[in-house]
């Protein structure tokens, strides 16, 4: 099928490359010359295992192009926009201006039967609002969320754990109506192999499939601060807070996974997504219905504060002057992202504390040191360690997780404190070595 991209950045890139790797014609539409260049050269402009193999291997079949032309889009069957949808500056809500301006640019290329297809992250009501001026071109409006993992962004594009498509619905009988039958149908063709595969395929009015978004990123986040909340209590208690969690992790109905306790989530995706949803509710008059994402955002944040506090612990109560490397910068491992990055901001506290900080990460130092020139950055990890008085692990990549000893780390830094920001490391291995270790949640 012939396929549109709208918007390629993290969400479009890696659509349109998975799409032509299944066997659609793509072409990727994006504002940003630099970005369709880098693209059109089958170069990924931000770090995702796999995707520049697709990108190279799309762009020589010849089912995979990259315009900032968007008339270039006219004929495809189904046009996907992927435009970001961050936070207003100065509030909680979602911006949407990108959304409104690609539907804007269009719209005078869209022709009777094509599916617009929405893949960004809207707040609920959103779709309801575009669909009149989509439909007085004869074309139908569907919303299909996107539940893509940074680091994983390929897998999860080609093998979903489900498909979700909101569809506009015949009001009296609760069904799609004719033109959201079809669209619906239109989208499985879209995503046969993995529809083929078992692939369970969910058809939802529109403001459902735009809440299936938000609630599963709500959900996530909601994990992660819950067993944060348990770390704030085991360390008051004496309790160990990744025994707990391997403990109820147990129960199937709970599961293990989303229960890491630490520094806390980041990145361009959970924090302003629940600030929007709260945003969104209050908005529809249900404020309260979501007032717990407030305490989920508020104990997360605590997480940072918790950690450069053991750093000063460590010290006696001051960081000045003291030499402290940084293990990380990126939101999470598997990633150069550094949007809201809990390892990134506590590297900056410690730095505001007076604190000789360095910081080291295997993908997302050039992104860093752009948005925080005033900190050291050194690539290699173990210069980065020489004369360390202290190693905070703030991204877990297996770098310093697991290719690190605690024996080998001796060789390099001056001091013997390490404060594992994300319980990764072997904390009777690192104290066996001499290490005075520090976790987040454990005594
Ligand atoms: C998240 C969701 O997981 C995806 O399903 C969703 O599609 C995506 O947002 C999006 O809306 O686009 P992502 O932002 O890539 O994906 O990252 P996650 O893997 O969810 O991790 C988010 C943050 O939580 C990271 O900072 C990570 O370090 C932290 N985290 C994760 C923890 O602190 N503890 C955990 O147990 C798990």
């Amino acid at each position: 099928m012939r396929l549109s991209v709208i918007g390629c950045g993290y969400l479009g890139a890696v659509h349109a490359a998975a799409m032509a790797s299944i066997g659609h014609d793509v072409v990727g539409v994006d504002v940003d010359p630099r970005k369709i260049d880098a693209l059109s050269r089958g170069q990924a402009p931000f770090f995702e295992p796999d995707l520049q193999d697709l990108l190279t291997a799309g762009i020589e079949s010849g089912r995979l192009r990259f315009t900032a032309d968007i008339a270039e889009a006219s004929g495809a069957a189904v046009h996907f926009i992927a435009v970001g949808t961050p936070q207003q500056s100065g509030g909680d809500a979602a911006d949407l201006t990108y959304v409104h301006g690609s539907i804007d640019a269009l719209l005078p290329h869209l022709r009777p039967g094509d599916i617009v297809a929405g893949k960004s992250t809207v707040p609920v009501g959103t779709a309801a609002e575009l669909a009149p001026r989509i439909e007085a071109t004869g074309a139908t409006l569907v919303w299909n969320p996107e539940f893509l993992r940074e680091g994983w962004a390929v897998q999860d594009t080609i093998e979903p754990d489900r498909l979700v498509v909101g569809v506009s619905m015949n009001s009296t009988a609760g069904l799609p109506d004719a033109d959201g039958e079809r669209a619906s149908e239109v989208l499985r063709q879209v995503y046969h192999p993995a529809v083929a595969a078992g692939t369970p395929f969910i058809v939802t009015d529109l403001a459902t499939a735009e809440l299936v978004k938000v609630a599963a990123n709500a959900f996530l986040a909601t994990k992660i601060s819950f067993i944060n909340a348990m770390a704030e209590i085991a360390e008051v208690t004496g309790a160990d807070v990744t025994q707990l969690a391997d403990a109820i992790g147990h129960d199937a109905r709970i599961g293990r996974r989303f229960l890491g306790a630490g520094i806390g989530f980041g990145g361009g995706c959970l924090p302003k997504d629940i600030r929007a949803f709260s945003a969104r509710a209050e908005e529809l008059g249900r404020g309260e219905s979501v007032a717990f994402l407030r305490e989920v955002d508020a104990i997360n944040m605590r997480r940072r504060d918790r950690a450069v506090d053991l750093v000063v612990d460590a010290f006696g109560g001051s960081v000045f002057k003291k030499n402290i490397t940084v293990l990380g910068a990126a939101f999470k491992p598997h990633s150069d992202d550094i949007r809201d990055s809990p390892a990134l901001d506590v590297a900056v506290r410690l730095h505001g504390l007076g604190a000789w900080v360095t910081i080291t990460d295997p993908a997302a130092l050039e992104n860093a040191q752009r948005l925080h020139p005033q900190l050291n950055y050194v690539a290699d990890r173990d210069e980065a360690i020489r004369g360390a008085d202290a190693l905070i692990l703030v991204t877990e990549w297996d770098e310093y997780r697991r290719e690190l000893s605690p024996e080998h780390a001796s060789t390099l830094a001056t001091g013997r404190v390490v404060v594992d920001g994300r319980n990764g490391l072997d904390a009777s291995a690192w104290r066996a070595a001499g290490w005075t270790y520090y976790g987040m949640g454990r005594p």
